[in-house]
């Protein structure tokens, strides 16, 4: 693996062609308004070190099982900044894939391959949707399928839960997240989301209004709890080896956005030939709940 300069700049706008079906394509549901995850993405990678990498290994380790993942063929649905791609890669994945719909992403995806492993022809990119039904069926079937915080961002969740569980292989497994359904609460964070994407002014508002309130609330538990005030912020990089400050971003702004109650994931599933093997909740609050699925034998 070589390790390549971590600051060099690279273009999230136009991400390389390469020889795999891409486009936007049939079924993609563009609403106005979309949030730029890419754009916080390329933020994201310039703080991205060893030891974030080395945490979203652990963080699909933990999930999947080492053993899952070395020598398996394994497919990132919404790679993002292709950080859980490379740790597949790093776990010994036989072939990994990687999609996004959303250009910067894809380049953010790419310019990992090309920092860790820019020889490596079996870790393909392409920009495509989750929704493009054509796109999905041409990949085949996977090991492993990987989509982690994607399939609620889409414009169609229950369609992309729909579409993934046609690309797990007989023996394969499905390691999704999806936002837990708070009911009300869930549609006041629609309703900001919402708004920060309506232009330069209201993300000022929306950004201004929020992170004192983040960093406040947080500044109040932590004094209750006798705990330094900044140990959340150094030990946030353990949440899969994310960056504090670009998840408050991706939360604010990350439209469209779906929820779900972790049953109703559950019984999709199960009605289409899936065993629930692990789930991690948020306990009922504001989140992501965590679902690895196999295929059923019976
Ligand atoms: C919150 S990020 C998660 C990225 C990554 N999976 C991770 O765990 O860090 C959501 C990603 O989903 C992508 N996305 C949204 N709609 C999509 C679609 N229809 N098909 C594929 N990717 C999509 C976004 O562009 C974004 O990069």
């Amino acid at each position: 693996m070589t390790r390549l300069p971590m600051t060099e700049p690279f273009d999230v706008t136009s991400p390389e062609k390469e020889g795999v079906p891409s486009g936007p394509g049939a079924g993609d549901r563009r609403e106005p308004g979309r949030f730029a995850f890419g754009r916080n993405w390329a933020s994201f990678l310039r703080v991205l070190d060893e030891e974030r990498i080395a945490e979203a290994e652990r963080s699909l380790t933990a999930m999947l099982g080492a053993e899952r993942i070395a020598g398996a063929t394994f497919l990132d649905v919404g790679s993002g900044s292709g950080l859980f791609s490379l740790a597949a890669m790093r776990l010994g994945a036989r072939r990994v894939h990687s999609f996004d719909f959303d250009p910067a992403s894809v380049a953010c995806t790419q310019e990992l391959r090309r920092r860790y492993f820019p020889e490596a022809s079996h870790w393909t990119i392409a920009r495509a949707s989750a929704l493009d039904g054509d796109y999905v069926r041409s990949l085949g079937t996977w090991n492993v399928v990987y989509s982690w915080g994607v399939l609620h961002h889409t414009g169609g969740m229950w369609d992309a839960l729909g579409q993934v569980a046609g690309l797990v292989d007989a023996s394969g497994v499905l390691f999704i997240s999806i936002y837990n359904d708070q009911g009300p609460i869930s549609a006041g964070w629609r309703a900001v989301k919402q708004f920060y994407n309506r232009g330069a002014m209201a993300k000022a508002a929306v950004v201004s209004a929020f992170v004192p309130y983040f960093v406040g609330r947080g500044l109040v538990v932590d004094l209750a709890r006798r705990r330094s005030p900044l140990t959340r912020y150094r030990d946030y990089r353990r949440t899969r080896g994310m960056s504090m400050v670009h998840d408050w971003i991706d939360w604010l702004g990350g439209f469209p956005f779906e929820v779900a109650k972790p049953e109703e994931v559950f019984h999709f599933y199960r009605q289409r030939g899936f065993t629930l093997e692990k789930l991690t909740t948020c306990g009922g609050r504001l989140g992501c709940n965590e679902f690895v699925f196999h295929r059923s034998t019976s």
